[in-house]
Formats: structure tokens, C-alpha cells, sequence
């Protein structure tokens, strides 16, 4: 039995390669993706339909079984405060459209991720309030809540609002069961930056994405750094940040950093070996940007750290320029989490037609 799914909002793919790693066959039958290198990148990967471009123009969804998808975030996540207020609101509206697919495709359940803030929106008060009195949706029982990715097996303390519905159920049960941390039944350790990552260069010899021994895609791309920018890094220890900087070496300390004695402690931060990332987002490859110095290499982490930290095996192949392959990486739900919730699906939805 196939479960045919929608990807809505698709990106490179990080939810649909969980949904299908959980090997419990669910596989993709159209996806909608307006950004073309993620809309290729996907299409390669899943080769199915992807219409690539934006989701507004879609006047057909076709037959599936599982809808899943996560609205651009920024509109509702701290990161978009910049944009104006039209562009936000646009944003915001995007996730109507992905209710318009479930209202057409009436699948058995759909997923939708997004940012925790999300689940504080007013846009989120009306999805509940929709749930309850719309003909099509009222059907559905569901639950929510945010998710940590690292109590699901990422390297990668990544925590995003999930939302569930199934229909015909009595109820959603939360969360998915966690398989790693505290909460989990085996008390099986977060799964630490070292695990996924040491086995790497340390300086990778190529700047360009390239190609491995075994002709597989090579993604361990590095920079070549200003002086000041290594003598920076050098200053920082594992699990420091800019204020070790302005500590030890306050005469390389960025004007905008010496004005600013407080604010985030992930900026020009290091990451720790033995523990889960912090989140990686778009602009990993900047380390004025986070938490992306490499534990103890003077250089921020490469793609391909990015992609092992986010849980993406290597043989998955990102199309795009550098900037572009970062961007669907950092977007990405990661895979390890979406089998999490693949897993949780398939036992509310799908789970009787298997043990018949
Ligand atoms: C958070 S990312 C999705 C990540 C994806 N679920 C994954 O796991 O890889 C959101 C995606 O929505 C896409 N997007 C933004 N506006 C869109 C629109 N109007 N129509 C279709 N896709 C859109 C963005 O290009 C971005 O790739």
C-alpha cells in the first residue's frame, strides 16, 4: 500500500525524506514549492510533480492520502520583524492556501509545522476555531504543541510547533513519542554534534560545492577567511560566544559589538562537541549569525555539517548555488523528527489497514 502525500511549501525536502525513511510507504505525489532551486532539489530527490511556483497560482490538488507542509515561517517567527507589514501579512496568509488543499483533497490527516510562535498567532486561534466549525475540517480530531528535533534523535536542540489532524479518530494523542532524552522510554542520550560530525576534515580542501571519491555530492565546503576573522575565531573557546571575544581579544571586537554589551549569547558562538547543536538556520556559513563555529576548528561549520547536523544522509542530493543548498538546509524540517511524525500518523491513520 502506498500513502500518497502533498508537500505543501515544500522546500529541499527535510519532511518528505522523514515521511519516507520511516519506511512505512508513504511517498510524495505532488509538491509545490515556489523557490526553483528547492523546487529541483526536491524533484530530484522524490521525482514526483512539483509545481514550482507559488502556491496561490495552484487551482488543482490532486487525490492523496496525507497532506504535509510548513507556511514560510517568518511572518510569526522573531526573524521576520524586519519585513513590512504588507510582506508579513502575506506571509501570514500563506497557510490558508495550504487549508484550501485539505479542504479539496480531504485527505485522512495532514501536518503542518511551523515556527513555535505560530501557535500563539491570531491566525492560529482562527485555525482552531475553524476546526470546530468548518464542515470539512470539524471531521478531524487533532492536537499540537511544540517539538525539540534532539528528543527525536537530531544532533540539534531545533524546536518547532507541529500541528496534527486525523480524521475518523477519537483523538490525537501528544507528543510523538520522544526516542531520545528524559522523556523518552529507552533514557537514550540527545545525540551529540561530535557523533555526526567528527569523522570530517577538519579543513576541507575545496570552496566550491564538489564531487566525493564515490561521486557523490561534496558539500564539506570551506571559506578562506580574513586574517582578523581567524584571529576572531581563535579567541573563542567550545561553547563560547562574542563576549569571550570581547573579553580575550577586545581589540578585534566589531564597533557594533563594543556598543553593544548585551543581546544574544549565540552571536560568533561556538558549538560543544558532546552536546546537540543550537538551531541552524539559512546563514549557518556566517558566523556572526549564531551558534556556528565548529567545536574546536576556527571556522564556522560547512554544508555539509549543516546537512548531517539537520539529519539529511549524505546521498541526498541538494541542487542550487551555496547560498541557495544553505537555505533549504536551514529551512528544512529535519528528517529524523519527520519520521517521528510519520511514525505517529501512520499509527493513528493508517495503522489498522496495515494489520489487516
Ligand atoms: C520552512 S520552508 C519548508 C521546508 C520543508 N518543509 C522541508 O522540510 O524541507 C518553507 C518553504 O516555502 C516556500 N514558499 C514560500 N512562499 C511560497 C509560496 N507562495 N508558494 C509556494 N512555496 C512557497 C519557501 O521557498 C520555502 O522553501
Amino acid at each position: 500500500m502506498t500513502i500518497r502525500t502533498i508537500d505543501l511549501f515544500a522546500g529541499a525536502g527535510g519532511l518528505a525524506l522523514g515521511f519516507r525513511q520511516s519506511g512505512l510507504e508513504f511517498e510524495p505525489v505532488f509538491a509545490v514549492e515556489v523557490e526553483p532551486a528547492a523546487a529541483r532539489t526536491f524533484k530530484r530527490n522524490f521525482n514526483c510533480h512539483v509545481h514550482d511556483g507559488p502556491i496561490e497560482q495552484v487551482d488543482h490538488f490532486p487525490e492523496a492520502d496525507v497532506i504535509i507542509g510548513g507556511p514560510p515561517c517568518q511572518g510569526f517567527s522573531p526573524l521576520g520583524r524586519d519585513r513590512d507589514d504588507a510582506s508579513r501579512a502575506q506571509l501570514n496568509e500563506l497557510w490558508q492556501h495550504y487549508l484550501r488543499a485539505v479542504r479539496a483533497v480531504q485527505p485522512k490527516a495532514f501536518v503542518i509545522e511551523n515556527v513555535p510562535e505560530f501557535q500563539k498567532s491570531a491566525q492560529f486561534a482562527r485555525l482552531l476555531s475553524l476546526m470546530e466549525t468548518d464542515e470539512v475540517l470539524k471531521q478531524y480530531a487533532f492536537n499540537f504543541g511544540v517539538l525539540n528535533a534532539a528528543d527525536y534523535g537530531v544532533a540539534q536542540r531545533r524546536r518547532r510547533g507541529l500541528f496534527i489532524a486525523v480524521k475518523g479518530v477519537a483523538e490525537v494523542p501528544w507528543p510523538p513519542r520522544p526516542t531520545h532524552g528524559p522523556e523518552s522510554d529507552t533514557k537514550v542520550e540527545h545525540v551529540s554534534v561530535r557523533a555526526v560530525i567528527e569523522d570530517l576534515a577538519p579543513y576541507p580542501q575545496i570552496t566550491e560545492i564538489g564531487e566525493t571519491p564515490d561521486g557523490g555530492q561534496d558539500l564539506h565546503i570551506g571559506r578562506n577567511p580574513r586574517p582578523e576573522s581567524l584571529e576572531r575565531y581563535k579567541a573563542i573557546p567550545e561553547g563560547g560566544n562574542r563576549f569571550d571575544l570581547a573579553r580575550v581579544r577586545p581589540d578585534l571586537l566589531p564597533r557594533c559589538w563594543r556598543e553593544k554589551k548585551t543581546g544574544t549569547a549565540d552571536v560568533m558562538g561556538r558549538l560543544w562537541w558532546d552536546r546537540p547543536s543550537l538551531t541552524i538556520r539559512t546563514e549557518f556559513f556566517k558566523p556572526e549569525k549564531g551558534r556556528y563555529l565548529h567545536p574546536v576548528h576556527h571556522r564556522p561549520i560547512t554544508h555539509r555539517e549543516a546537512a548531517r547536523i539537520q539529519s539529511f544522509p549524505d546521498d541526498f542530493v541538494f541542487e542550487g548555488t551555496k547560498v541557495e543548498i544553505a537555505r533549504q538546509i536551514g529551512n528544512a524540517v529535519p528528517p529524523l523528527l519527520a519520521q517521528a511524525l510519520a511514525r505517529h500518523v501512520y499509527d493513528l491513520a493508517f495503522g489498522d489497514v496495515r494489520d489487516a
